[in-house]
């Protein structure tokens, strides 16, 4: 199975406080990967990095190396192209203040494509792919914004396939959203699986159990364990991560 990033020794500074410690991981292509642990342990700060969100923070500072595709994505690849290739869906749902149409139109239409029958097709696959096109092919000109919050993160996760990515980053996409808008998403993320490589962060452990086949449990920046979810949720080699699945602390 060939790997979708390397990471290798990265450590994370942000000022002088060290937020991720010796990071050392495999994510396979074609494979969801959870990461879990208790709020604060470097989660977010780690997801983010796999397509450079952190360079946006002044004092952070990134030793170690991170590798997609094979590539460092520091010094092999221009911040445009790895985020066109990596996409990222956030914790709330945050379509733009425009038309579903225009939400899904505007990642191609910076990338360049102006044809409106490819723009059209680019709408309706993504949104189909995004379980979505059935509830709204008939009003594309409507605002994002009056959709219910199920439908915004999946019109957000639509947005994201519209530019064709290789990977999707998913932080918490489901904290925010009811049992049954939590459902779809899943059954979305296990669909998408066949053709994207999905990193997800969540706080739900059913939720990592159902969807995930690798998970990584973090723990004060560190990785403290890192094996197929089965494993980690039936027998983990740490007594951190099994205090941790069995709900004894976080
Ligand atoms: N921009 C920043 N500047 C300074 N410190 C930060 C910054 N962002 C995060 N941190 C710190 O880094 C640590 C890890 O934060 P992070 O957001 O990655 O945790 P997390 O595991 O995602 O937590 P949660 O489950 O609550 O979302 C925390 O101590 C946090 O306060
Ligand atoms: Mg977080």
């Amino acid at each position: 199975m060939k790997n979708c990033f390397e990471i290798k020794k990265m450590y994370l500074h942000y000022g002088e406080f060290l937020a991720l410690k010796d990071i050392n991981m495999d994510i396979k292509k074609g494979k969801v990967t959870a990461f879990i642990g208790p709020s604060g342990c470097g989660k977010s700060t780690f997801i983010k990095s796999l397509n450079r969100m952190n360079d946006l923070i002044e004092d952070c500072k990134i030793k170690g190396k991170i590798l997609f595709d094979g590539k460092n994505i520091y010094k092999d690849y221009d911040v445009n192209v790895l985020r066109k290739k990596v996409g990222m869906v956030f914790q709330k749902p945050n379509p733009f203040p425009m038309s579903i149409y225009d939400n899904i139109t505007f990642g191609p239409k910076t990338h360049g494509i102006k044809k409106k029958s490819k723009l059209d097709e680019i709408v309706e696959s993504s949104l189909r792919d995004a379980a979505l096109w059935e509830d709204l092919k008939d009003r594309l000109d409507r605002s994002a914004l009056g959709l219910s919050g199920g439908q915004q993160q999946r019109l957000c996760i639509a947005r994201t396939l519209a530019v064709n990515p290789e990977v999707i980053l998913m932080d918490e996409p489901t904290s925010a959203l009811d049992p049954i808008s939590t459902l779809k998403i899943e059954e979305l993320i296990l669909r998408l699986k066949k053709e994207y490589t999905i990193v997800i962060v969540t706080h739900n452990m059913q939720q990592a159990a159902r969807i995930s086949d690798q998970t990584a449990f973090f723990l004060l920046g560190e990785v403290i364990e890192f094996d197929e979810t089965k494993k980690i949720f039936s027998t983990p080699k740490n007594k951190k991560t099994q205090d941790y699945i069995n709900g004894r602390f976080g």
